[in-house]
C-alpha cells in the first residue's frame, strides 16, 4: 500500500508530498506544483523512471494533463473564467471574434487589432472548390457531424502552405482557416441535407451573419437577418468556445502531440465531440423534451433517470467538472427567454416543460446528493430549434464554436517546451506470457 500524506504548505511551486510504500518501506517525495487558480498537482512525471509506479485514473478524474493559460473552471463554485474574464462578462459584453482573438492570443484585441483579426478570418471563409464535390460523396441522410467529420479531415489533403507546424505563421494561417471555414463546411452539411444549393460566404456579413445566411438563404429571395437571432447565436458561440481540457479538447491534444497534420486534429476532436455524453447533448436534451411532452410525465422520466437498470439519464443535466450551477446554462437560460419574447416562438411550451423539470430535478434527493446540475446544453436546442436549426444541427453548431478553443489549446500545446508525445500507460490485468497452442491441439 502507497500512503501520501503532504509534508509542507510551503510557497508556490516549493511544496511536496511523502509517499510511503508499505511494500518496500521506503518513502519518497514528489514536488506539488501550485498554478495561478484551482487545486494544486502532484507532479508524477518521474515516478516511474525513479520509482517504477504508474498512477491508475481512467476517465482522468484527478489527472492534470498539461499546464495551460486559457481557460479556467472552479466546479464547486460554478465559475468559468477565458484567460481571466468571467464567461458572464464576455457574453454580455464581447462578440465572438473578441472572444476568439482572446483564447487564441491571451488578450483583449484593440480596436486595431480586432479589424485584422476579422480581416483575417474573413478572407479565409471560401473552401476550396474541389472540397464540393466531397459533399456529393455522402448519402443525402447522413448525420451532419459524419460530414463534418470528413470534410474536415479531408481540409488535411489542401492547404499544404499551412500545415508545417514547427513554424509559426503556417500555425496562424491553419488557426485563421479553420476557424473561418468551419461555419461554411458546416453550413454546406446542412444545405446539402436539406438539397438546396451551396451558399457561398459573404464578406460583407460579420462571422455568426455570415453563418445564418450560408444557412438559411435561398438564392430565390433575400434573406433577412434578425438582430436578436444573430446577437443569441453569437452569445451561444462565446459560451461553447472553450471549456479547458473536456474530451474532445484532450482528443485535439493527444492527436496533436504526434505532430499530425491540424485539419486532421480538429477532425479527430470533431469525432469526439459528437458522443451524447459530451456535445451531443444538446441534440438529446430537445429529443428527450419532445418526448416528455407534457409536465404530466416528467416524474415518469425523473424516476427513469434515478433507475440504475435503467440506461436513461437525464440529457443536459449533470457535469465531471461543475458541482454547481453551470455558469453557462445560466447565461443560455436568460438568452432562452429573450429569443423566444422576441420570436414569438411556437417553441414556448418546450420551455417552460424544460423550467419545470429543472425546478422538479433541483428539489429532488437523488440530484441534490450527486450535485446534478443543468448545464449548457440543457436551453441552447430550445434556442436553436426556435431559430430553425434541426436538431441534427445542434452538435455541429457546438463544434463550430469549439473550434477556435481546440485551435488555442493546440498552438499552445505545439509552443510548450515541456510538450511530449501523448502516450498514456496502462494497469495490465491480462493472461501473463504463455506459450502458443497449434489449433490441432486447441479446444
Ligand atoms: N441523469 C441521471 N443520473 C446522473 C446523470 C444524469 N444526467 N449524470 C450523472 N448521474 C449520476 C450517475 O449515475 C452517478 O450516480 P451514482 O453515483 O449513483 O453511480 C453520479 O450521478 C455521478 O455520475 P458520473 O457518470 O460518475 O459522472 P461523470 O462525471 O462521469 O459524467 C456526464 C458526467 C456529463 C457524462 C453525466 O453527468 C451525463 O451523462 N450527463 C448527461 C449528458 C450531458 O448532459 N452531457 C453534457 C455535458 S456538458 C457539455 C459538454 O461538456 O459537452
Amino acid at each position: 500500500m502507497v500512503e501520501v500524506t503532504p509534508t509542507t504548505g510551503a510557497p508556490e511551486r516549493r511544496s511536496s508530498v511523502t509517499v510511503k510504500d508499505n511494500t518496500s518501506d521506503t518513502s519518497w517525495e514528489l514536488p506539488v506544483l501550485e498554478g495561478t487558480l484551482g487545486p494544486r498537482v502532484i507532479d508524477v512525471r518521474k515516478l516511474y523512471t525513479e520509482h517504477g509506479l504508474f498512477t491508475y485514473d481512467p476517465g482522468f478524474t484527478s489527472t492534470g494533463s498539461c499546464e495551460s493559460k486559457i481557460t479556467f473552471i472552479d466546479g464547486e463554485e460554478g465559475v468559468l473564467l477565458y484567460r481571466g474574464y468571467p464567461i458572464q462578462d464576455l457574453a454580455e459584453h464581447a462578440d465572438f471574434m473578441e472572444v476568439s482573438y482572446l483564447l487564441l492570443h491571451g488578450e483583449l484585441p484593440t480596436p486595431e487589432q480586432k479589424t485584422k483579426f476579422v480581416r483575417d478570418i474573413t478572407y479565409h471563409t471560401m473552401l476550396h472548390e474541389q472540397i464540393h464535390i466531397f459533399y456529393r460523396g455522402f448519402r443525402r441522410d447522413a448525420h451532419p457531424m459524419a460530414v463534418l467529420v470528413g470534410v474536415v479531415g479531408a481540409l488535411s489533403a489542401f492547404y499544404h502552405d499551412s500545415t508545417d507546424i514547427s513554424d509559426a505563421r503556417q500555425r496562424l494561417i491553419a488557426s485563421h482557416r479553420l476557424i473561418a471555414k468551419i461555419p461554411t463546411i458546416a453550413a454546406m452539411a446542412y444545405k446539402y441535407s436539406v438539397g438546396q444549393p451551396f451558399t457561398y460566404p459573404r464578406n460583407d456579413l460579420n462571422y455568426v451573419e455570415n453563418f445564418l445566411h450560408m444557412t438559411f438563404a435561398v438564392p430565390t429571395e433575400e434573406y433577412k437577418i434578425d438582430p436578436v437571432v444573430a446577437r443569441a447565436m453569437d452569445r451561444i458561440f462565446i459560451l461553447h468556445a472553450d471549456h479547458e481540457q473536456n474530451a474532445s479538447t484532450s482528443t485535439v491534444r493527444i492527436a496533436g502531440s504526434s505532430g499530425a497534420n491540424p485539419f486532421a486534429c480538429i477532425a479527430a476532436g470533431i469525432a469526439s465531440l459528437w458522443g451524447p455524453a459530451h456535445g451531443g447533448a444538446n441534440e438529446a436534451v430537445l429529443n428527450m423534451l419532445q418526448e416528455i411532452g407534457h409536465k404530466d410525465r416528467i416524474p415518469e422520466f425523473i424516476k427513469r433517470a434515478k433507475d440504475k437498470d435503467d440506461p436513461f439519464r437525464l440529457m443536459g443535466f449533470g457535469h465531471r467538472v461543475y458541482k454547481n450551477y453551470d455558469p453557462r446554462a445560466a447565461v443560455m437560460r436568460k438568452s432562452t427567454h429573450e429569443v423566444l419574447d422576441a420570436l414569438d416562438s411556437r417553441n414556448e411550451p418546450l420551455l417552460e416543460l424544460a423550467m419545470e423539470l429543472e425546478r422538479i430535478a433541483l428539489e429532488d434527493e437523488y440530484f441534490v446528493e450527486r450535485k446534478l446540475y443543468p448545464n449548457v446544453d440543457f436551453y441552447s436546442g430550445i434556442i436553436l430549434q426556435a431559430i430553425g436549426f434541426p436538431t441534427s444541427m445542434f452538435t455541429v453548431l457546438f463544434a463550430v464554436a469549439r473550434t477556435v478553443g481546440w485551435i488555442a489549446q493546440w498552438n499552445e500545446m505545439i509552443e510548450d517546451p515541456s510538450q511530449r508525445i501523448g502516450r498514456p500507460r496502462q494497469l495490465y490485468t491480462g493472461h501473463p506470457q504463455r506459450d502458443y497452442v497449434p489449433m490441432d491441439r486447441r479446444g
